[in-house]
């Protein structure tokens, strides 16, 4: 039974045991039910102290451990009353909710808490300088937080906008490992499953809001622990995407197990949305599967739909006609959809043609895979293909996103249009690319040689568990990003900093502008307890300087960009595989770090509101050019987007944006949706109008359990 049934049964109890009992009878019935899939408790959701989010009247608070200790004098949740006292000895008038008790504190010793569905206001500030060395590429970023609050302010830049996750969450293996509600999760506690469970459920329901669901894939990694429950999870998270598992040997020699076969793989599931599959590509011998067999022949798809929701009646607006002259078979033009009460034959060709309805062999009506809008677009651009014709049987075929990149990219080499309206391409030219089978076993990959003993080459001295293989990472993503060379690449369990690292390798290889985003968290593992006797919290500079994305991803990040240690010495060691050339040459690319905050919107005064949310809005805009960090009383212009800050500033605004070249965005700053409006209404065409609150803070709330 779930904690909160658990506590609303208790409060039915209080007032009246009968129902109880028989609610309690009813549940039990249903318990015993065997279900079929997944079945796990989901716990109470995490409520989570928010270290450095300042304290006012009305907040909830926790104790913190006294300094040198590591246990808190109680784990309850006190309401704070009244602040008194003078700057930096502040103290804290609390009550307890329940008991009612009084105490008071000094400020210094709580943290701030939120439960589930309490706001919490984020930001983003930077930390430390930008490596700029990528000219007018767009920007990496680097985001030190707890991931479920960085992933929610994310879906502000980019729901549906990202081209591939990459994630190695905690294997659920390791003691200090992962927290859930502030605590280090033993392995062997027996709710060790289900709340690593809970706690990644959260966070993909979250990755699939960000996900592009017309091509995209999610790549999390996974060991024996845990991979079966996982493969449900995925399942159950994404149901109708395509999954697949993939076995890495990551350790060549194998790491011994007591009483069982030495274990030298792990598993990486690909979920895959849309259009999205591997790219076949040139593989050298090492990896197995059949070899140079594949041509490079485009991939024509047929229009009308098959399988699943194929019927007319399933989908409205993609049933509409195709008209072909009714003796050549030559294109004529497209219908519009017609409604599931207009029967086809109401509709009248235009004279001499012939229509081409979806219908299916056995007769009845089907549907096409796209709108006539959408068909019309692909038409005009080649990729969509009238066949031979058979008279109203005649086929119709398209080409999908993935093919249709490749045409661009030149993959298939030349690419001519035919008389006929449709692109065609070079045929038959044998090529050694290929799709490998689901067993990975190369030497690149394993994680002692290219991971561990790579990153300590990039930061000596530094000790960081079980870091992937850079050319794994590398060798995975390829399949899915090859053909996108904008692509942008989120890891939000972005530990070292490996992925970010592969994507500019892959970068490099094809002069690509792809765009990774690294979150991480600053835990500092096993060292918490020696620290916390030691009189530090979290918070404190030394604690945060010893934190995994403050001492590992963002130097081995910086690093790898310019080819220097953090000691200033040029990295002596040469990449391998794929791409061979000195490390020490870094990478052509720009990155920006910075941290998550927690803002009290009772406190901040509104020039600091909009400069915690100014990198948020610049990373919308592509995260490129300049950036407009602080307010004014009219408006800014940068790069790629604009700010209106006061809307009787609205005139020379919009001449300003209608001047100004390359803008995307338009962040227009008004709580009054007319005004809005009005402003949105007139901006140039391409420009998109993003409605910013006063406040700042306010359109960044998160936490509103709306997942
Ligand atoms: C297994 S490691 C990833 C290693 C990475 N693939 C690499 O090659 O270095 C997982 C990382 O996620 C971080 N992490 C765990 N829970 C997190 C959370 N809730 N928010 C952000 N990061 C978290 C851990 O601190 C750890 O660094």
């Amino acid at each position: 039974m779930s904690n909160e049934l658990r506590s609303l049964l208790a409060r039915v109890e209080d007032k009246d045991p009968e129902i109880a009992k028989e609610i309690r009878r009813h549940i039990d019935a249903l318990q015993s039910r065997r279900q079929f899939g997944l079945s796990f408790e989901r716990h109470m959701p995490e409520s989570v102290a928010l270290t450095g989010r300042p304290i006012s009247v009305g907040d909830k608070v926790r104790f913190l451990p006294p300094r040198g200790e590591t246990k808190a004098e109680s784990d309850a949740t006190w309401l704070v009353t009244g602040i008194s006292g003078p700057e930096g000895k502040r103290i804290a008038s609390l009550i307890h909710p329940k008991t009612k008790e009084e105490a008071p504190r000094a400020l210094e010793d709580l943290v701030f808490v939120a439960d589930f569905r309490d706001p919490i206001y984020p930001g983003l500030k930077r930390s430390g300088e930008p490596v700029l060395r990528g000219g007018d590429k767009p920007f990496h970023t680097v985001i030190n937080a707890e991931n479920y609050h960085a992933l929610e302010a994310l879906l502000f830049t980019y729901q549906g906008k990202i081209d591939c996750i990459y994630i190695d969450p905690p294997y659920n293996t390791r003691d200090n490992d992962w927290k859930y509600n502030n605590n280090y999760v033993d392995p062997g506690d027996s709710y060790a499953h289900s709340k690593w469970l809970a706690f990644l459920e959260r966070r993909l329901k979250m990755a699939r809001r960000l996900l592009n669901p017309r091509d995209s894939v999610l790549i999390v990694t996974i060991d024996e622990k845990e991979y079966l429950r996982l493969g449900l999870l995925l399942e159950q998270t994404f149901p109708g995407a395509r999954i697949q598992m993939v076995s890495i040997a990551i350790s060549p020699s194998g790491a011994g197990r007591e009483g069982a076969f030495r274990r030298s793989d792990e598993y990486a599931y690909f979920v895959k949305f849309g259009d999205a599959a591997p790219a076949a590509l040139d593989l050298g011998p090492e990896w197995q599967g059949s070899k140079g067999t594949s041509t490079k022949k485009i991939r024509w798809n047929g229009l009308m739909r098959s399988g699943t929701d194929a019927g007319r009646e399933d989908r409205d607006g993609m049933f509409y006609p195709f008209f072909v002259d009714a003796k050549t078979g030559a294109f004529h033009s497209i219908g519009e959809a017609i409604p599931p009460d207009v029967p086809r034959t109401k509709v009248e060709p235009p004279e001499g043609t012939v229509a081409i309805w979806p219908i299916r062999k056995d007769g009845s009506e089907g549907r096409w895979q796209v709108g006539a809008a959408t068909a019309s677009r692909l038409r005009t651009k080649g990729y969509l293909r009238i066949g031979k014709f058979k008279g109203t049987a005649t086929a119709v075929s398209y080409l999908k996103a993935g093919e249709q990149r490749k045409a661009q990219n030149d993959v298939f080499g030349a690419v001519t249009v035919t008389e006929a309206g449709h692109i065609e391409v070079e045929t038959g030219s044998e090529s050694s690319a290929r799709i490998p089978t689901t067993q990975w076993t190369l030497t690149a990959h394993s994680a002692a040689d290219h991971g561990s003993s790579l990153l300590r080459k990039f930061i000596p001295g530094v000790a960081f568990p079980f870091p992937k293989s850079l050319y794994a990472v590398e060798d995975t993503l390829r399949f899915f990003v090859k053909d996108k060379p904008d692509a942008l690449v989120l890891d939000f369990f972005a530990g070292s900093g490996t992925t970010a690292h592969a994507v500019m390798r892959l970068n490099k290889q094809d002069e690509g502008r792809r765009r990774s985003i690294s979150v991480t968290n600053n835990e500092v593992n096993d060292q918490e307890d020696a620290f916390l006797a030691k009189g530090l919290r979290s918070g404190d500079d030394e604690w945060e300087r010893a934190g995994i994305c403050e001492r590992v991803t963002k130097p081995r990040i910086k690093a790898a960009v310019t080819g220097l240690t953090p000691a200033g010495k040029a990295i002596a060691e040469n990449y391998t595989f794929t791409d061979e050339f000195p490390m020490s040459d870094g990478f052509e690319e720009n990155v920006e770090f910075f941290t998550l905050t927690y803002e009290n919107p009772a406190l901040v005064e509104l020039d600091l509101a909009f400069e915690r949310v100014a990198p948020l809005l610049w990373i919308r805009a592509g995260s490129e050019g300049r950036r407009i960090d602080q307010r004014n009383d009219t408006f800014g212009v940068a790069d790629t987007y604009a700010v209106l800050f006061n809307v009787d500033a609205s005139k020379p605004f919009l001449s300003a944006v209608e001047k100004a070249e390359g803008l995307r965005i338009a962040y227009l700053v008004t709580d009054d949706e007319t005004q809005y409006q009005a402003v949105a209404g007139q901006l140039p065409e391409g420009v998109e109008s993003v409605r910013l609150y006063e406040t700042y803070l306010r359109t960044f709330q998160i936490n509103t359990g709306r997942v």
